[in-house]
């Protein structure tokens, strides 16, 4: 159901959609409404007569609420990673994980809510005083992703809220219960009526109709770069603020004094993990010449290893991908890099065996010798395809890391301390990591990318986080020498 103004409610449409188990597609995990315009304006309405009650309300009680929920995440974690496992594929720690994050998010911005610094700076005049103060900024429509079901709604949610927005949250329509379970938590932790609003629907019909109603004043949006880029180009013509995080071609550097099995540890995790579904994901590895060869053989040999299947079983290290969509999508792109001319060098079918004929199982798939500018090396997959490119030394890598048109995640993996400082300076990301995979960002500190991978304030935590993102300045001078001070008109 939808939950607006406090409630639980139905649709106007009275339609529904089913939301499956990617790797059972005959499990149904829930059946849900699909909304309709008139649905998204009751939200918006709601979300708006909340406004001036949850803004005014302080901060630090703000925060109290926050923290109860970070608690009952906590106690609920187990069955809502259970829940992201089924609904959504990823494996059961990668499900816990998802959780996890929120949980951190949850205590994190619990703990601002004593913050929310501003800054106090003297006038230039006697008996003036000068400081900035941060203030919601209204109505927030947050539209998330299907891939980080929890963590991702938690890192706008969190965030609007304890700057005193309201919302209205449009999840996936691919990972609707998740985020039902999450509101519900939520609610369940005191957040007044119409603070949190929630719409289920697709994208098409009703997301877009939400970021740009005339009722919202600010966006907040991850998932593809197509719907990105439609969304930022309404929100710059309103002029109405957008956070918009789209994408990634994250590549990992492996230098010839790498620790190989290190390593390739890094490319199969940040590869191959959450089968390739984050925007973070390691989808090129460039290698030096001089170990490219053994490289290759360690990698392809380590995800060969990899097993397949539903992640609820403990022995799982690889899950489906989401849906039907994202499974014609990834084959697809195995198909455009065969006619570019990569080698197939491991996978590139889906994958049947037992009950994974059940589900949307796609190999683990390594292309070697991929050319930089093949689609498969510049266009994001999303999904467990990685392409191999070899580079002669540091420069080069670089260059190629960089000539791609996002800019979320890097990693190098070199033991030169030199090589290490080079890469983080010239690697063109929001994100580098030295000696780790792409993947694996902590909520205290900023996260977001450059180019194409996104605009508008970074999101999570630290300085130019999402207090920046989710609140803005105002400045107030005050005199008080009760007199006209003519130096302020001069
Ligand atoms: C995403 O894929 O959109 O850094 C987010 C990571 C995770 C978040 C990924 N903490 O991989």
């Amino acid at each position: 159901m939808n939950y607006i103004a406090g409630k639980w409610v139905d649709t106007a449409t009275k339609e529904t959609f089913r939301s499956i188990n990617p790797s059972k597609k005959t499990e149904v995990i829930g059946i849900l409404p699909k909304s309709g315009k008139e649905d998204v304006d009751r939200a918006v309405l709601s979300a708006r007569n909340a406004l001036k009650k949850w803004s005014l309300t302080p901060a630090p009680r703000r925060g109290e609420i926050i923290f109860r929920a970070a608690e009952l995440l906590t106690k609920n974690k187990k069955e809502l990673g259970r829940l992201v496992t089924r609904e959504m594929g990823k494996v059961l720690p990668e499900g816990m994980g998802d959780v996890q994050e929120a949980i951190d998010m949850a205590y994190y911005m619990a703990g601002e809510g004593r913050r929310l610094k501003g800054e106090t700076v003297p006038s230039e005049l006697p008996d003036k005083d000068a400081k900035s103060v941060r203030v919601p900024i209204g109505v927030f429509a947050l539209i998330t992703p299907w891939n980080f079901p929890v963590a991702i709604p938690s890192w706008k949610i969190f965030p609007s809220l304890i700057c005193g927005n309201t919302v209205v949250f449009k999840p996936s329509s691919y990972t609707p219960v998740c985020a039902t379970r999450f509101v519900e938590i939520l609610i369940e932790a005191g957040i007044p009526e119409g603070v949190l609003n929630l719409v289920h629907g697709s994208g098409g019909e009703i997301g877009e109709y939400l970021a740009g109603h005339k009722g919202i004043d600010a966006v907040s949006f991850t998932g593809s770069s197509s719907t990105g880029r439609r969304l930022e180009a309404m929100c710059g013509t309103m002029h109405r603020p957008i956070i918009s995080e789209t994408g990634g071609k994250n590549p990992i550097i492996v230098m010839d004094d790498a620790d190989l099995d290190l390593a390739i540890d890094g490319c199969i995790w940040g590869g191959f993990g959450t089968t390739g579904q984050r925007c973070t994901a390691a989808s090129r590895v460039i290698v030096h010449s001089r170990i490219y060869d053994k490289f290759v053989n360690g990698f392809i040999g380590a995800a060969a290893k990899l097993r397949l299947a539903n992640g609820l079983e403990p022995t799982t290290d690889v899950g489906p991908v989401v849906n039907e969509e994202q499974f014609n999508k990834v084959l697809d792109y195995i198909r455009i890099g065969l006619d570019e001319g990569a080698k197939l060098a491991l996978g590139g079918r889906s994958y049947k065996k037992g009950a994974c004929a059940e589900g949307y199982f796609i190999e683990p798939t390594i292309f070697t010798g991929v050319d930089p500018k093949m689609r498969i090396a510049q266009e994001e997959i999303f999904g467990p395809v990685v392409c191999v490119i070899r580079a002669k030394d540091l420069s080069e890598a670089i260059a190629i890391a960089n000539d791609v048109p996002y800019g979320l995640s890097s990693a190098i993996y070199t033991k030169d301390v030199n090589s290490s400082a080079r890469a983080e300076r010239e690697l063109d990301t929001g994100i580098v990591y030295i000696n780790a995979p792409t993947i694996g960002a902590e909520i205290q500190l900023p996260f977001g990318g450059t180019k194409e991978t996104g605009i508008g304030h970074r999101e999570a935590g630290g300085s130019g986080g999402a207090l920046d993102a989710y609140s803005k300045w105002k400045v107030i001078y005050r005199d008080f020498s009760g007199r006209l001070q003519k130096a302020q008109i001069d």
